[in-house]
């Protein structure tokens, strides 16, 4: 890593695929100029470059890289090479099909897109180790190399034979026993039971859907091929480069920008040096406000740096619009810079983008770059690009720097699928992660920095501790959320807590006894109600919608905070709090909306004094974020909306961008970013 820590800039730049403009020399001489001009200073090379490099087997051309890794060092340039692995050369799906990914449909698929191979294929796995072996004896000591890319977006899953044999392999080295997967898997169940190893097949829609333990098994197993298969493409160039840092570039799911749910990134992120991730928001969409969208992105970006506790990378992002939302709207002016340092303010060290250059053909020719086919520097995209680069240079000493939280979020990838998967209660509108959005989007509104955690994290450095529908919870997690109330932890939890455990099995004789402990109540039922259908609850002398999901609870130790007002249970407690230990549980029975939310966590934040301590009166559409050097805040003021905005701080500041000092008083244009240190 000391390579990449030595690097002082925060890395500005994206996917640069010259390999397609091997024929146009003008165009690649054009880059170095614009390069230059865009303040950029990081490439991802070679990405999908598998068959400029070995366009027949066994044969190798690196004569064009050479020159790129060298081009790009001599003006001062690091790259981020890239294994090749994400797609495949034509010859190699002609000669050995095996590489191909097979469907649950049990379909072999053709040769054709990328990010299909199979992860189990031994043929797949020799060539990938034969070219990454190369590119790191042959570019380990290049001094431009500041990183490793490791495929791209790995995702999906493969069902063919090979496939099928690690899955049992996987099942019996997890159960032991056939008797303790058939128990696991609840197998008496529509005769499910397995008499031998060998019946167990991936769930498929023209087989077993309907196992549960199965499906979660699958997806636990999924990722472990992955990161296997990570694992096997690292090994060799752990070995060459000990120095140099790896990552793999995860991904956010699509356009609902919720966490990625094909793989467990808590699982995954244990095995790259740097996590990094591509973002694409659809900013000005029509179906949400600016500020919503931004706060999405602010979840992800600190769920994705809490995983690691360290900053993250953008690796992939778009200075302009994509190719694949249905509608490619393009960004205001402004909103590249808004957007970019939004990153920055929650721990990115870096705003990469796909990519650099706009393909001439093929289906990504219209996708957003930095320089488009008019092939100039002029235009408002290129200049908006530079503009970011220009602020990142002025800030750059944010680079390595964290930023701490007393809030936590929980999120967790096997209860989110476990969820899905849940029949009964009300299949729309389980929402697990927009859920932890949700309450999220409080403490964003004020500003109060978050961390998103999974319920295996230290808890003991915060404060408070939301841990919204933690329908499968293991027996683990539940000793962990008692220790930590029980040592003076603020915990809340909602409906839909409890339910099941690692297994998928329901808890039998009510709520785990842990549970009623910790919360002070026993659940009784889950009501669930159609979007028409709503209930009110009564809380400060305000009356809150109930809707979607309604606990009904019964009383322990715990005090009531709030009633049901309607239907057969008026009267019943909503909210509850319990003193356990040292600390404090709360508990949401029923789904409400954001204001309740609002009027629910303001408390909190008061009584635990979780404010923030630089903003005195603040904007939910402005978000103040900061990232701390050794006791340094840098902040940064960003206006997500189309109006201009005040708000109040209580320290006067200068604005690193304009060097102007600013008062206490901070007026912002719309979209208008301010990156401030106290004086
Ligand atoms: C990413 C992918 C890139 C490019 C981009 C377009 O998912 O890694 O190669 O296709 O999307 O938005």
């Amino acid at each position: 890593m000391t390579n990449y820590l030595k690097e002082p800039r925060l890395l500005h730049g994206g996917d640069y695929n010259p390999d397609q403009w091997l024929d146009y020399p003008d165009i690649l001489a054009k880059d170095l100029e614009l390069m230059k001009e865009s303040h950029t200073n990081t490439f991802s090379l070679g990405i999908f470059a598998w068959s400029a490099l070995e366009p027949t087997e066994g044969e190798f051309h690196f004569e064009w890289l050479d020159k790129i890794m060298d081009d790009l060092h001599q003006q001062g340039c690091r790259v981020i090479l890239a294994t090749p692995s994400g797609a495949r050369p034509a010859w190699m799906s002609q000669k050995y099909p095996e590489v191909l990914r097979t469907n649950a449909a049990r379909q072999k698929m053709l040769h054709g897109g990328r990010h299909n191979h199979c992860f189990s294929s031994p043929i797949y796995r020799e060539k990938v180790a034969i070219i990454n072996k190369k590119l790191a004896e042959r570019y380990g000591e290049h001094p431009a190399l500041l990183m490793w890319h490791i495929s791209n977006e790995y995702g999906g899953d493969c069902h063919c034979e090979y496939c099928q044999e690690n899955f049992r392999s996987w099942l019996q080295k997890k159960y032991g026993s056939l008797k303790a997967l058939n128990d696991a898997w609840w197998g008496p169940f529509w005769s499910h039971a397995f008499s031998e190893w060998s019946q167990i097949a991936s769930p498929s829609p023209l087989g077993e859907t309907a196992v549960h333990g199965m499906n979660l098994d699958w997806r636990r197993f999924v990722t472990d091929q992955t990161i296997d298969f990570f694992e096997h493409e690292i090994s060799d160039i752990r070995k060459l480069t000990p120095d140099i840092p790896i990552t793999t570039n995860f991904m956010a799911d699509t356009m609902d920008l919720i966490p990625f749910q094909a793989l467990d990134y808590e699982k995954f992120a244990k095995h790259v040096d740097i996590l990094s991730w591509d973002c694409y928001p659809a900013w000005h969409n029509d179906w949400e406000l600016t500020d919503d969208l931004a706060s999405k992105v602010g979840f992800i970006d600190d769920l994705y740096r809490s995983l690691k506790q360290q900053p993250f990378l953008i690796m992939e992002s778009t200075p302009s619009g994509v190719n694949w939302h249905p509608v490619n709207k393009t960004k205001r002016p402004g909103v590249h810079l808004l957007s970019s340092m939004q990153h920055i303010a929650h721990g990115s060290d870096s705003n990469l983008y796909f990519q650099w250059r706009k393909s001439r053909g093929s289906s990504e020719k219209f996708h957003g770059a930095v320089v488009d086919h008019d092939n100039r520097s002029d235009n408002r995209v290129f200049q908006e690009v530079r503009e970011v680069g220009s602020a990142m240079e002025k800030i750059q000493a944010v680079k390595g720097s964290y930023k701490d939280a007393k809030v936590a979020i929980l999120y967790d990838w096997d209860n989110s699928w476990a969820l899905d998967d849940a029949q009964g209660f009300a299949q729309r509108t389980k929402r697990y992660s927009q859920t932890c959005q949700e309450h999220y989007r409080y403490f964003w509104n004020h500003d109060i920095p978050v961390e998103v955690v999974t319920p295996n994290a230290n808890l003991s450095k915060y404060d408070l501790v939301v841990a919204p529908m933690l329908y499968l919870i293991t027996e683990k997690s539940i000793q962990h959320l008692s220790d930590y109330v029980q040592a003076g932890g603020h915990l809340v939890s909602t409906y839909m807590t409890g339910i099941v455990n690692e297994n998928d099995l329901v808890y039998l004789n009510g709520w785990p006894d842990k549970l009623q402990e910790i919360f002070g109540i026993e659940i009784e039922e889950t009501d669930t109600y159609y979007p028409s259908d709503k209930n009110t609850l009564v809380f400060d002398n305000r009356s809150f919608t109930v809707k979607d999901y309604a606990s009904l609870i019964k009383r322990g130790n715990a005090r009531a905070l709030a009633y049901y007002q309607e239907d057969f249970y008026a009267g019943r407690a909503a909210i509850t709090v319990n003193h356990y230990g040292k600390g404090e549980a709360y508990f949401i029975a029923p789904r409400t909306d954001a204001d309740f939310l609002e009027a629910f966590y303001q408390e909190l934040v008061s009584k635990y004094d979780l404010s923030n301590s630089f903003v005195l009166v603040g904007d939910p559409s402005v978000s103040v974020q900061s990232r701390d050097r050794n006791g340094r805040p840098t902040f940064f003021v960003m206006n997500f909306s189309e109006t201009t905005k005040t708000i109040q701080v209580r320290n006067e500041t200068v604005d690193l961008l304009t060097e102007k000092p600013i008062g206490k008083e901070i007026h912002l244009s719309p979209y208008e970013v301010l990156i401030l240190e106290v004086k």
